[in-house]
């Protein structure tokens, strides 16, 4: 199996340190890092949020890093989302919600034995007062379907002192349809993307189509339900469906946003902002954004593509 071979590939490509030391100081890979990750700095993050704001655009804003076993590395994790609010607070970049955080919490130490998914609770919990503070919100990356329940688990924790905490649901999941029947109440968000992790059959589709399918099912919940969708996919069909949905659910321009990342279909996402919508656009910073791509492009051959694919487009 060819794409079998790439995986293993990649995957030891994510580990070797030398070829990673030779790819990060590659000239082209900066250009590449550049186009899809902010930079390696609260500063960076702070100033790429100011230029998405005076283009007319919302952020949710990520601190690279993932599957932390290191209960110090958690702790910085925690530490750097705290000094980032504070920033951007300081840049009057948050009130409203304009510019809120991205978190995982396997970077929080969900994953840590004994007490890891009460320690990853308390970082977040951290996080989200810093948040409330600074007059914005936080939601919870979602990771692979092994930490799906533990994930929604410590979200209802969270929602109970701070309700606006979102939540992201992957549409390649089966239990996904169900999932945003049970988060489609008032105020609550949620963030519906397709998902990037390698699943098995038994919990996932696999095919695009199927998958695809899922998805405009899944926002037909969210969109016909009391909650806040948030349609996080660059996929022009499903953008289209978004606006369609909208318009017979008489949902007024402020109560869904479309969400993309950063550096993928820009001129897309200026379109929809300018058309009067809400755009968030996702931004990646810190120093681990070498596994970060390199482990999605090893876990999903789509992955590849989709990062191959913006690098030629605009
Ligand atoms: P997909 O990759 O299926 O592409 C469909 C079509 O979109 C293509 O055929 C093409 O027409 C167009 N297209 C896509 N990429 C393009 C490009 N670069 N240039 C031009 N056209 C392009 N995943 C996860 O598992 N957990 C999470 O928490 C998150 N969080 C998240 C937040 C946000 C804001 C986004 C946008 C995405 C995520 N994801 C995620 C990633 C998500 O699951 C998914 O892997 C990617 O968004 C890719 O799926 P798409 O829906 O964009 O379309």
């Amino acid at each position: 199996d060819p794409s079998a071979v790439l995986r293993s590939g990649l995957m030891g490509l994510s580990r070797n340190t030398k070829v990673r030391d030779v790819v990060e100081k590659a000239p082209v890979s900066k250009d590449v890092v550049k186009r899809f990750v902010a930079g390696t700095s609260t500063e960076d993050a702070v100033r790429v949020s100011r230029e998405l704001d005076v283009e007319g655009k919302l952020a949710t804003i990520d601190f690279l890093g993932e599957d932390t076993l290191d209960r110090a590395q958690a702790i910085h994790t925690r530490d750097a989302y705290l000094d980032l609010l504070a920033e951007l607070a300081d840049a009057c970049l948050t009130d409203g919600g304009r510019v809120e955080v991205s978190v995982k919490l396997s970077a929080l130490g969900q994953a840590l034995p004994k007490d890891g998914r009460k320690l990853s609770l308390e970082h977040a919990r951290s996080i989200c007062e810093a948040a409330a503070i600074a007059g914005t919100t936080v939601t919870l990356d979602m990771e692979d379907h092994t930490t799906t329940d533990a994930t929604l688990e410590t979200l209802a924790e969270l929602r109970k002192d701070f309700p606006d905490t979102g939540a992201v649901l992957q549409a390649y999941l089966r239990r996904t349809e169900g999932d945003c029947r049970d988060l489609a109440y008032e105020g609550s968000r949620v963030r519906l993307c397709k998902g990037a992790y390698a699943e098995p059959a038994s919990v996932a589709f696999a095919d695009k189509g199927e998958i695809d399918m899922n998805y405009v099912k899944c926002m037909r919940v969210l969109m016909e339900g009391e909650g806040y969708p948030m349609i996080a996919s660059h996929d022009p069909r499903i953008v289209e469906i978004a606006g369609s949905l909208a318009t017979k659910n008489l949902r007024a321009p402020d109560s869904f946003e479309y969400q993309l990342l950063y550096g993928i279909r820009p001129n897309e996402q200026q379109r929809l902002a300018d058309a009067g919508n809400q755009v968030r656009v996702y931004v990646p910073y810190g120093d681990e954004w070498y596994g970060y791509l390199v482990r999605r492009m090893a876990e999903r051959p789509s992955n590849t593509a989709f990062f191959l694919r913006a690098l030629s487009s605009r």
